[in-house]
């Protein structure tokens, strides 16, 4: 008895419970708003502005295997994924906006269709520039390979949140469309993953830089989508959950991964993209 009324005082109730769930949820949004933001302003000062000047080749400042002499297919599979980078991550964002999805459903559904057609060319470009210029991209075959089931996964969420969405299950359209956009950011983690990593010990650790491979990379190649996808699914347990403590507990890891996000985001900005600008 004595137990029980000490962990029903401690425990605040399950209402507040929700709301610090929801609060960290949208703590986490605001997080990831900022690092997609910056990752997608790089997107265009650097892509976009290359390609107004007609310059591709400064591509491979940042990318070995950006543009191939001669390889016609390969560099317009390369243009159409870094084009398309930045509107895919623009269009995620805005996806993720509940005021928009409410006042402007008809917004909601064209930029929905474009944000599932982007994530499958994404995912198609991506994987052709692997088998065709495996030799020229960084990283080992592992990372390629973990990249390749990321794609695999994205174009899976992507049909079976159009199949839901057309057969008017909003329920389950919205649970896969949320998983699309966790592994379709999984590739913006893997950047903030790899600079927070960075900017905690000062060096590379776990990886040469410049075959750009080693077990850290290895395991972050498959966390940043594996994990982010099975937080998703404790999160939305949690959300149906009827326990204070389950809820509480997930609103304080959603809010530790926005805090790691802050550091790489600031990390991934300070030191790969504004010089990537700048160069
Ligand atoms: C869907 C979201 C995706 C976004 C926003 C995205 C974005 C980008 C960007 C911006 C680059 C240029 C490198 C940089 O400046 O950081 C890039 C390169 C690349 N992406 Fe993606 N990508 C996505 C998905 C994928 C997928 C699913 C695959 C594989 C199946 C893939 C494979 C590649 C490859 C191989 C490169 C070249 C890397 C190199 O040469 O170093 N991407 N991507």
């Amino acid at each position: 008895m004595k137990t029980q009324s000490i962990s029903a005082s401690w425990w605040p109730s399950v209402a507040l419970a929700q709301k610090t769930l929801n609060g960290s949820a949208k703590f986490w949004y605001l997080t990831v708003l900022l690092g997609q933001a910056l990752f997608a302003c790089y997107i265009v000062m650097f892509y976009y502005m290359a390609t107004v000047d007609q310059d591709i080749e400064r591509f491979n400042q940042v990318m070995p295997g950006g543009h191939v002499q001669g390889d016609f297919w390969g560099n317009i599979a390369v243009m159409a994924h870094v084009l398309l980078a930045a509107i895919i991550t623009v269009g995620g964002l805005l996806q993720l906006i509940p005021i928009l999805r409410k006042q402007w459903p008809r917004l909601h559904r064209w930029n929905g269709r474009l944000y599932v057609t982007t994530a499958m060319v994404m995912s198609i470009s991506g994987m052709f520039m692997i088998i065709t210029r495996h030799d020229k991209i960084v990283g080992s075959l592992v990372g390629h390979t973990a990249i390749m089931i990321n794609g695999i996964i994205i174009v899976t969420c992507a049909i079976k949140a159009i199949q839901y969405a057309r057969m008017k299950q909003f329920a389950k359209h919205r649970t896969w469309a949320l998983r699309l956009f966790v592994a379709v950011s999984g590739v913006w983690m893997f950047r903030i993953g790899m600079m927070a990593w960075l900017s905690i010990h000062g060096k590379p650790v776990g990886f040469d830089p410049v075959s750009f491979s080693g077990p850290f990379l290895t395991a972050l190649y498959f966390t940043v989508y594996i994990l982010p996808l099975f937080i998703l699914e404790l999160y939305l347990r949690a959300h149906q959950s009827p326990s204070a403590p389950i809820k509480l507990s997930t609103s304080f890891m959603v809010t530790l991964i926005g805090f790691i996000f802050i550091l790489g985001t600031f990390g991934a900005t300070m030191g790969m993209w504004l010089p990537a600008i700048g160069r």
